[in-house]
């Protein structure tokens, strides 16, 4: 393991990991039983058994009725929307903090972006801005669980089915779930609500195929033929490229599918502790836990008091870091502040309660691994540095 060196001090969980899930033999025995069978002249790479399995046991899990493997989360998403057909004005609503890719997924597809507020409590995306946002050229709602927690789905539905547009109907919802593997959205597992949802494989996720890899999960028949087709040179038909998952990821894909509760509920269970620990420093807003949904805890976001917002957050990261050897990040900061693409599409919008957030807002590591007393000395490292900022600054 890697340790960081901050002041002479130094702990376990220095950065972000750089593996979300957790591996144990199975992962490793299978890619070595694939790879073995694989190098045969015979048999060779082609994924289609292993992709087939995955995606099946991908789809019975969410309780949807297709799931279609892709390469990652990224592409995936841009072909969900390429099936959109999005014509220049045509809206998508999109929560400000989010990852940088999911807004410049639409803007690669010919869509506006229409930024608006994420609720500082659960940094999703605000039904009653979504709301007022909404208009005849809105084709989607692009609605990303932030950190491991869904989005009120039900009030989502209800705006696009009360609003809908009068050419092209109720506006689509798109779920970006690469953070919220296996989280529960109030109807079961996420990837069974709205029009399409997109997971993610990626390394940092909480289920991970060999470091890159996503799905889409759908209900809609004519969405998964086409997302088939353009994962593999339009077969024949139209225009598509080469977006496959590979043999060795959905082999092993399936095997950490299988796992995936059970390093989930880890991270439920070291956040709960946090938390209990946490709740001595009311000044410090913690994650909700309870909504009628499953948080798993992708990240453990953290907000200072309002008066702290920008100087004395940084103080408090710079602390951990350096006195204690706890890195943290800010995830995520509104697109269009970090990303020139982003602001020079969407302009300088006025979201002053997500600027607001972000500038409160930190997230100290979570893993599943992590042990409790590495989890209960991250909370004891915060404890401190909060009270040597607020004596400082008093
Ligand atoms: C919210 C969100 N959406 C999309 C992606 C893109 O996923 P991928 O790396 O699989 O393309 C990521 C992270 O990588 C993400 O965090």
């Amino acid at each position: 393991m890697k340790f960081f060196r901050g002041a002479g001090k130094m702990h376990a969980w220095a950065n972000e990991p750089a593996l979300g899930a957790s591996y144990t033999q199975e992962e490793i025995d299978t890619v070595i039983e694939v790879l073995q069978e694989s190098v045969d002249p015979h048999v060779g790479f082609r994924a289609k058994k292993h992709e087939i399995a995955f995606e099946d046991a991908f789809s019975a899990y969410c309780g949807a009725r297709f799931a279609v493997a892709y390469n990652g989360a990224g592409t995936a998403l841009d072909m969900v929307l390429r099936y959109l057909n999005l014509q220049p004005g045509d809206e998508v609503i999109s929560g400000a903090l989010n990852f940088v890719g999911t807004h410049l997924s639409v803007i690669g597809q010919g869509g506006e972006l229409v930024l608006c507020e994420t609720d500082p409590n659960t940094l999703n995306l605000d039904p009653k801005d979504v709301e007022s946002r909404i208009t005849d050229r809105t084709r989607a709602i692009l609605i990303t669980h932030m950190n491991g927690l869904p989005a009120d789905m039900d009030a989502l539905e209800e705006i696009a089915s009360r609003n809908p547009s009068p050419v092209h109907g109720p506006a689509k919802l798109i779920v970006d779930a690469a953070r919220a593997c296996g989280a529960d959205d109030g109807a079961g597992p996420v990837g069974a609500r709205g029009w399409a949802t997109v997971f993610s494989f990626q390394s940092k996720k909480l289920m991970t195929t060999l470091g890159e890899g996503g799905m889409v999960t759908t209900q809609d028949v004519e969405l998964t033929a086409d997302l088939r087709r353009l994962r593999s040179f339009g077969k024949n038909q139209h225009w598509g490229s080469n977006y496959k998952m590979t043999k060795l990821q959905a082999a092993v894909g399936l095997v950490q599918l299988r796992r995936l509760d059970s390093m989930n509920d880890a991270r439920i269970r070291l956040a709960h502790r946090r938390s209990d620990l946490l709740r001595a420093l009311p000044e410090l807003t913690l994650p909700p836990e309870s909504s009628g949904r499953q948080h798993v805890y992708y990240r453990y976001n953290l907000l200072v008091p309002e008066e702290w917002a920008g100087q004395r957050r940084d103080q408090v990261r710079e602390r951990l870091a350096d006195g204690h050897g706890i890195g943290s990040v800010v995830a995520d900061p509104p697109t269009y502040l970090t990303h020139p693409g982003i602001r020079e599409h969407a302009g300088r919008p006025s979201l002053p309660v997500s600027e607001a957030t972000a500038a409160r807002l930190f997230c100290p590591p979570l893993h599943p691994s992590m042990s409790d007393s590495d989890n209960e000395s991250i909370c004891t490292a915060i404890i401190d540095v909060m009270q040597s900022v607020a004596d400082d600054n008093n």
